[in-house]
């Protein structure tokens, strides 16, 4: 079974996280990797990203070629380069119409696809609107900084695709596709 959330395009949930489910420290980048930033704008490059205001800072610029939907609860907030919504309801239109706009004039690149981008309080608010994430684990010593929600196992099928070992101080990490089956 699938998520009930009736969806015009789907949103796949992309997270980068440690053994203890650590994403960030609210301030810095906590690893460094190259591969993994490649991959994630490729994976995304087309797409409306939904994020919460305090990644869209962690950032500090729009990602290009891709929507930058920024959820804030302050309606006098404004970035340039950033699509700003009030609910996740609203990201959810604003990115189906950044899909419809965007097929118009860039077929080739534009996916049918919405992706739920972080922190966690925005995972924490779409995940049930995903069947699909796309997953990094970090082998990355720290026990205690901002968390991605606590999954319930059974209800994912996991598939590793890729392992890649420590190599010039870029830490062990590994791909995975995880795909909602409860
Ligand atoms: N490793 C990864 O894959 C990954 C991915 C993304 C982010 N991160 C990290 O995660 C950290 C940030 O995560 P976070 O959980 O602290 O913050 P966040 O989820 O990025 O943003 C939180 C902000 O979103 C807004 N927001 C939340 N719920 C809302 C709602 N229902 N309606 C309207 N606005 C809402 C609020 O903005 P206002 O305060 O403006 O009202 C809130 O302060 C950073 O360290 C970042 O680097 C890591």
């Amino acid at each position: 079974m699938k998520t009930k959330k009736k969806l015009k395009n789907p949103i796949f949930c992309i997270v980068a996280m440690n053994e203890n489910r650590i994403i960030g420290d609210g301030k810095n980048l906590l690893w460094h990797l190259p591969g993994d930033l490649k991959r994630l704008k490729k994976m995304t490059m087309g797409s409306p990203l939904i994020m919460g205001r305090k990644t869209w800072d962690s950032i500090g610029r729009p990602l290009p070629g891709r929507a930058n939907i920024v959820l804030t609860n302050s309606v006098t907030w404004k970035a340039e380069g950033a699509i700003v919504v009030n609910s996740f309801k609203d990201a959810i239109i604003k990115a189906d119409e950044w899909i419809d706009n965007n097929m118009e004039i860039n077929q080739n690149i534009t996916q049918k696809k919405i992706f739920l981008f972080g922190g966690a309080e925005i995972y924490k608010i779409g995940l049930e609107y995903c069947d699909n994430i796309e997953m990094t684990k970090v082998k990355f010593n720290l026990k205690t900084g901002i968390k991605f929600p606590k999954l319930n196992e059974s209800d994912w099928e996991k598939t590793k695709l890729e392992h890649n070992l420590a190599k010039n101080g870029v830490p062990e990490h590994s791909y995975w596709h995880y795909r909602r089956i409860i």
